[in-house]
Parts: C-alpha cells; sequence; structure tokens
C-alpha cells in the first residue's frame, strides 16, 4: 500500500466509455468481456423474439429497466426506476430466478447484494459501466484513507458513497462504518454522517455531495475540498483536510457534467417563464442557477404534477428526457443542452443484447452473471442496510 510520504503514480483513471468494439478494461467496475454471439441490429424479427423468449421464460425473469435506458429496451421492463428502486424490486421478487438487469454494472451489483442467493442477476452487455463509477477504484480509496489517517482525521471521518460506485467501494464504505446515498436521500444520509462523526468522505461524485452540503444544508463552498486521486496526497494538505467538513471525491458524471451555465441562460432567452430542472449530478453553477433540483424519480413526478401549458427544460439523461416530451404533449418540454447526451455506457444495452440475454436463459444457459463475492457482499450490504434505515 502507498504511504502518505511516497509520491502516488499520477496515472488518469481508465474511463469505461469504450465507444466502439467490445473489449473492456479489467481495471475497470465492471471488468469483464461481452461474450455475446449477438442476433443482428437488422433483423426484423428482434421484437418478436424478445416477446416470445419473455414468455417462454414466464415469471422465471423479471426484466428491471433504468429510465436512462432506451424506448427498444424499456418496453420490455416488468418495472422501470431509478438505480435503488429497481434494486429494492428487485428484492421484492424472490420468486424470479432471474433478474434481467437493463441498467449498468454497479446497478446489476446492487441487485445481487440485495437478491437471495437463488436468484442470478444478469446484465446484457457486461460492457454497461458507468465512468462515474470508475473514478475511484478500490486501491484509490485505500490510499486516500491513507492519507487520511495520516492526517488524523480518519476516526472523525464517516464515508458516504453515492449509489453510483462499485460494489468494492460499497464494501469499503460498510467496514468503515458509513453508508450509501442515493440522489433522493443524500441529505439524509449526510445528516446521519454528521450525527456519526465530524467529517464526510463523499464520494465518487464530487456534485451530488457539493450540491447536497451547500444548497440543501447550508455548509459553505470553503467547508468543501476535493481529493483528487491523481495527485500525490490527493492533492490537499494535512491542514485542509483538517478545516474540511466535506471530503469530495474528485469525480463525475460524464452526462450530467456536459450541462453549463450557458445552457441554463440560453434556454431561458429562447424560452420566456421556462422551468429549469436538473439532477444533482450537475455542476454546483448549473444547480444554483436552475429552478429546481432533483433525482430522476423527483423529475419525473415533477413533470406529472405540471399544469398544461407550461415549459420545462431538463438538466438530465436524453433517453429519458425524450420519454418525457412524448409522455406530455400537453407541456413544452426540452432538454437543457443544445447537444445531444445520451449515455454511452446505458445506450450499449440494446435490443440485440436484451434478445441474446433472454434467448439463452429461455434455452437454459445463464449469461453475463454478475455476481458479487461474499465478503464484499457482506460489507456492501451493511452499507445499504443503513441507507435503508435511514429516518
Ligand atoms: P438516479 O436514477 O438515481 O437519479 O441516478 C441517475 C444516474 O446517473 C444513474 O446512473
Ligand atoms: Fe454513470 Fe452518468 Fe451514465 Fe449514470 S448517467 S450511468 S452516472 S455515466
Amino acid at each position: 500500500m502507498t504511504t502518505t510520504s511516497e509520491p502516488l503514480d499520477v496515472q488518469p483513471t481508465p474511463l469505461a466509455l469504450l465507444l466502439l468494439g467490445r473489449e473492456s478494461d479489467p481495471r475497470s467496475e465492471r471488468g469483464v468481456d461481452c461474450p455475446g454471439d449477438l442476433p443482428a441490429p437488422s433483423d426484423p424479427d428482434l421484437v418478436e423474439r424478445a416477446r416470445a423468449a419473455k414468455a417462454k421464460l414466464g415469471e422465471k425473469v423479471f426484466v428491471l429497466g433504468h429510465h436512462y435506458q432506451r424506448d427498444e429496451v424499456i418496453q420490455f421492463a416488468d418495472v422501470t426506476g431509478d438505480s435503488f428502486k429497481l434494486a429494492r424490486d428487485a428484492a421484492a421478487r424472490p420468486e424470479a430466478e432471474y433478474i434481467v438487469f437493463c441498467g449498468v454494472h454497479f446497478m446489476a451489483e446492487s441487485a445481487d447484494i440485495l437478491t437471495s442467493d437463488a436468484q442470478q442477476v444478469v446484465l446484457p452487455d457486461l460492457a454497461a459501466g458507468c465512468s462515474m463509477a470508475d473514478m475511484a477504484t478500490a486501491e484509490q480509496v485505500a490510499e486516500c484513507w491513507d492519507v487520511l489517517t495520516e492526517a488524523g482525521v480518519a476516526d472523525v471521518t464517516v464515508p458516504v458513497s453515492y449509489m453510483n460506485s462499485s460494489a468494492d467501494i460499497k464494501a469499503f464504505t460498510g467496514r468503515h462504518g458509513g453508508t450509501i446515498c442515493t440522489s433522493s436521500n443524500a441529505e439524509r444520509a449526510l445528516e446521519w454522517a454528521f450525527q456519526q462523526g465530524e467529517k464526510v468522505l463523499f464520494l465518487p461524485d464530487q456534485h451530488l455531495g457539493r450540491n447536497t452540503a451547500v444548497r440543501e444544508m447550508g455548509f459553505s463552498p470553503e467547508d468543501c475540498i476535493v481529493y483528487n486521486p491523481h495527485k500525490p496526497n490527493g492533492g490537499v494538505t494535512a491542514e485542509q483536510l483538517r478545516d474540511a467538513k466535506m471530503i469530495l471525491w474528485r469525480g463525475h458524471c460524464s452526462v450530467h457534467g456536459r450541462f453549463s451555465l450557458e445552457s441554463v441562460e440560453d434556454v431561458r432567452a429562447r424560452i420566456p417563464g421556462v422551468n429549469v430542472l436538473v439532477h444533482p449530478e450537475c455542476k454546483h453553477e448549473v444547480v444554483s442557477a436552475a429552478d429546481h433540483v432533483g433525482s430522476t424519480e423527483y423529475i419525473i413526478k415533477a413533470l406529472e404534477a405540471a399544469p398544461a401549458g407550461s415549459s420545462w427544460a431538463i438538466g438530465t439523461e436524453l433517453n429519458l428526457v425524450r420519454r418525457l416530451a412524448k409522455a406530455h404533449p400537453d407541456k413544452q418540454i426540452v432538454f437543457l443542452d443544445k447537444t445531444v447526451c445520451f449515455c454511452s455506457t446505458m445506450n450499449r444495452i440494446d435490443l440485440p443484447h436484451l434478445v441474446w440475454a433472454l434467448e439463452s436463459l429461455a434455452d437454459g444457459k445463464v449469461v453475463n452473471r454478475i455476481q458479487v463475492d461474499r465478503e464484499t457482499e457482506h460489507f456492501a450490504k451493511l452499507a445499504l442496510e443503513r441507507m435503508l434505515a435511514l429516518p
């Protein structure tokens, strides 16, 4: 293990976008190749094949779809939701032998942790990782804890990890007395953490951490420091660590990180009276300029409750925004940014991968199983259960 006196290896974290090809990076949070022998995307029978395979599997299979999934995939989801809701939905379906998770790798891991040993979780494309989750590796976080220990603050620091993290990071959090949070309960998680200790190590999304602490809880921006895993000692001094309340991991979402203050100003100029509604993974300046901020589920509910004729600019993933616009033709719903902004890894789950996974299961062959090892599962579950017990 690296000590604080040795310079750390300043290597960029591999980003798992993998826009081309099927290879994967073994150091990323999903870490394995997709072995699929896939049907051609041009096959006109794909929809029928997916339907037939699902019908053959019946109650044995439960298909979960995250809100950011493509329409072609979401049409086969038995339930849709954010990552936390989907993991709970999976746990509430003990009769389903197979959970097909249309989402990304960390979500499938969480579902595996929260479901019984008899249930098998399948991710239709193993290259569907999350670039944000990849920004905090187990080794980097262990080094960070060493830095905090050297500075004499580890004992009073409580880790709070966003759901969007690998099972290893969740296990680290469980081992060190911390909790998991989602974008809907981050404030409650932080309140709980500050009752347990004096500081929080928030990872991997610096924006969700800062937005919650500053916007929701009244901390000042100066109470927050950013720990950069690519710099020696995180790029912070022991004194800064001792003074800080929130130690934010230098991670971000490559999708929500694209929205800028200019996008907000631009849409306000184009659409007078528009309501700007953004996800808390956006940068602090974007969140500060928005009218409403909330998780994916919050965004969906806000638009359901909005009056006909109202105008909305939404700062979240494009698949969801397009579906919302289609579902509410009586409201003007636009994407906050001018340029296209899909989550490329979420989009890796397409109809050919789903058909391949369902047909393989229907033939009695479990493919792309996501299985968290027992020790990691034990400690990750501890952190997840602390979240479930939050008031
Ligand atoms: P929620 O669905 O929990 O709001 O998170 C958004 C996200 O980026 C999922 O990857
Ligand atoms: Fe990860 Fe962002 Fe994609 Fe969510 S939207 S899976 S946080 S890269």
